[in-house]
């Protein structure tokens, strides 16, 4: 079979140096995964950063780290995004150490597999107040800061809501409502100069919640997603804070209240009969699969 492999690309070999700086990021969620690794990237091009989340030992943790990796700023805040005290307590404490937010991701989450018939209402409930209720919440708390500052919100949704994904109820309802929110919030804050946008990734390998979502094989592992990604090759975190940095920075300023799918490809793949992709990089070789021509 001929090569099959795309790179993975970190922003900086991509953006200047220097895109973010004198700019703070407020990142809900950035303790570990897809948040980190976009908090990562935005403080590598100047920003400093809050981190916030509900394990202050994993926040802590990752705050050092992120610090000794960019050499910037990084706070770590314990909050639950449910309750909207706590997030503004969160926000406070980011402009009391760095006196403005120019750049927010809304990204904690939450997820597990449950169909219907095995969810409780609580369930249901806890993922939608996790990520719509605290996407709100999010927003409600650090909007006058980014007006002030002209900054922008990125939203982490999903593609699960797209189609009927089994198993996904809570979520599909959760982020099809994070979209909706994302694009009123460009449309009543564009005019103060302020944009939002979200990216919807894929299936990224190595995150918690493909730990938590992905199939496995009968010895544990993880199965591979490579017959899914068009891309060539699996998510990595560095594709999600790649987008990140593109659409925080002045090469979007006339993007808002885009949903920006960061997923390979994965999204446009219908379920295919053929072995995929050694059906497209080698056709003689799955000749024999399909009728032959009359
Ligand atoms: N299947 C079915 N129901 C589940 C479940 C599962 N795997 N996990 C939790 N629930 C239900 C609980 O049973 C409970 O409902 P009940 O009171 O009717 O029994 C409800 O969800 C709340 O669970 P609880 O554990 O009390 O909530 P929490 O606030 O401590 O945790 C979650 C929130 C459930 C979303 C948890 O998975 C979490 O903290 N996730 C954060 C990280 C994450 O999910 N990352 C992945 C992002 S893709």
């Amino acid at each position: 079979m001929a090569a099959y492999i795309t790179p993975v690309v970190n922003s900086t070999a991509v953006f200047k140096d220097g895109l973010f700086d004198g700019k703070v990021l407020f990142c809900t969620g950035g303790g570990s995964g897809i948040c980190k690794a976009m908090t990562e990237a935005v403080m590598r091009h100047g920003a400093h950063a809050a981190i916030v989340g509900r394990k202050l030992d994993r926040l802590t943790t990752a705050a050092q780290e992120l610090s000794t990796a960019t050499g910037k700023l990084c706070l770590a805040v314990q909050a639950d995004i449910r309750r909207p005290a706590e997030i503004q307590a969160a926000v406070a404490k980011t402009i009391e150490k760095f006196g403005r937010i120019d750049l927010v991701i809304c990204g904690a989450a939450g997820n597990f597999l449950a169909p219907i018939s095995k969810l409780s209402e609580n369930g249901f409930r806890t993922v939608i107040e996790i990520d719509t209720i605290g996407t709100y919440n999010t927003i409600k708390a650090t909007l006058p800061y980014v007006r002030a500052s002209k900054g922008s919100y990125i939203h982490v949704s999903a593609t699960l809501h797209y189609r009927g994904t089994p198993y996904q109820v809570h979520v599909s309802a959760a982020k099809a409502a994070v979209d909706a929110t994302s694009a009123v919030l460009a449309v009543e804050e564009g005019p103060h100069g302020v944009r939002s946008n979200v990216i919807a990734p894929g299936p990224i390998a190595g995150t918690e919640g493909m730990d938590r979502l992905g199939v496995r094989e009968g010895n544990g592992a993880p199965s591979s997603l490579l017959s899914t990604m068009p891309a060539g090759r699996e998510g990595d975190v560095k594709d999600i804070a790649n987008a990140a940095v593109f659409l925080f920075s002045d090469a979007a300023s006339f993007i808002t209240g885009q949903v920006i799918v960061v997923d390979g490809g994965n999204e446009h793949l219908l379920k295919f009969g053929l072995p995929y992709p050694q059906a497209v990089l080698d056709p003689d070789s799955v000749t024999k699969m399909i009728r032959p021509r009359l």
